[in-house]
């Protein structure tokens, strides 16, 4: 039995409504194992701008620091597009990343039986697969220097520079190791060494770093046959380690193998206090609407009790919810097939609030 502090950022869009149903379920959870979970409310991202003039509030970030864990919605939104860069939703989450240095981005994308027809990849390619893409979040081209836009005219430029230290691949090619020997033991580190020189640092230190885990399988990859090898046979995979931006990319992509990314959870650790959120961002397009899927944030929590508060049963039992409801043929629009119920964002959470119950 234990106190957490959870600091909760509901964000624009979607967040809001999913957050509602995500904290049902863990507040269900905290009285099923008799824990308490006590949330705090910041702001971020659009919200946050229309509020107090800057994405990420100072508070924000001294609230966060002083909880256990951090739960986030969603940022950003067509209303912000226009604004300085600086300002924008999105620089407010990479500084957030920052300032809790969470430089290991776990994003699981496992296919769940109950939907595997709803991909747009075929049944018999998907059957089983089951990836964790970790991403280096708080380096290479996202926030190396120098950057910036220069000049008048045709000579007018942007530029961005991708740079990674030793340091920086060490750790994460180290956490992909760890988090492969319990899982299937394979680790693919992702790169472009044939064009890149940070990719050429990168691979000769996962290739140092691996000796030391000899009974882990490594192989390397470059960037653009992994995105083809993702949709061409996914089983291939288990762990898949990479830099920020192709991690970015490729995450997205092999969320789509799972069916939708209304399903997808994500955690960002390896500082003091985890930050975990669902990535399917703010969809604007559907905010407000009761439409959004929830199980992605309810995945988001699972994530938060393993990596952010070591609650590995509890993890499980919220991964156990998912897994009812959907076996129980209850879908979101997201996921809707023939023959299932349809439910809305409320009708969902509630729904894996009373399956969490019986379990
Ligand atoms: C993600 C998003 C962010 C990123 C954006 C919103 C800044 O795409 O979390 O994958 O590029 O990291
Ligand atoms: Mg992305």
């Amino acid at each position: 039995m234990a106190q957490f502090t959870i600091s909760v950022i509901n964000g624009d869009g979607i967040g809001p409504e999913v957050m509602v149903e995500g904290l049902k379920v863990l507040h269900t959870l905290g009285a099923k194992c008799g824990h308490t979970f006590a949330t705090s409310n910041y702001l971020a991202g659009g919200a946050a701008l229309d509020a107090t003039g800057v994405p990420l509030p100072d508070a924000t970030v001294k609230g966060v620091k002083d909880s256990h864990a951090l739960l986030f919605g969603a940022i950003g939104g067509p209303k912000w597009e226009n604004v300085a860069h600086h300002l924008k939703p999105e620089a407010g989450l990479l500084k957030l990343r920052k300032e809790l240095d969470a430089w290991a981005n776990l994003r699981p994308a496992m296919v769940y039986d109950e939907l595997i027809d709803a991909s747009s990849l075929k049944p018999e390619v998907l059957r089983g697969t089951d990836i964790m893409v970790l991403r280096e979040l708080t380096g290479g081209i996202y926030f190396g220097q120098p950057r910036g836009i220069e000049g008048t005219g045709p000579q007018r430029k942007g530029f961005n520079t991708e740079v990674y230290h030793e340091f920086e691949i060490e750790r994460i090619v180290r956490m992909a190791f760890v988090i492969a020997r319990g899982r299937r033991s394979k680790v693919c580190s992702v790169d472009k060494a044939n064009v890149l020189e940070s990719s050429q640092v990168w691979r000769e230190v996962a290739i140092r770093v691996g000796k030391e885990f000899p009974d882990v399988a490594l192989s390397h990859m470059y960037v653009d046959n992994a995105a083809m090898q993702l949709i061409r046979d996914p089983r291939q995979f288990d762990v898949i380690v990479t830099g920020n931006i192709f991690g970015d990319i490729l995450s997205d992509e092999s969320s789509q193998l799972t069916g939708s990314i209304g399903m997808l959870a994500s955690a960002s650790v390896g500082g003091p206090v985890g930050f975990f959120e669902p990535i399917h961002g703010s969809a604007p397009d559907i905010a407000g609407q009761q439409k959004a899927n929830p199980l992605a944030m309810i995945g988001t929590l699972a994530l938060l009790l393993r990596y952010g508060l070591k609650l590995e049963p509890e993890a499980q039992l919220i991964e156990r919810t998912i897994r009812q409801v959907l076996k129980d043929g209850l879908r979101t629009g997201d996921i809707k097939q023939p023959g299932c119920r349809i439910l809305n964002t409320r009708e969902m959470g509630e729904a894996a609030v009373e399956r969490l119950k019986a379990l």
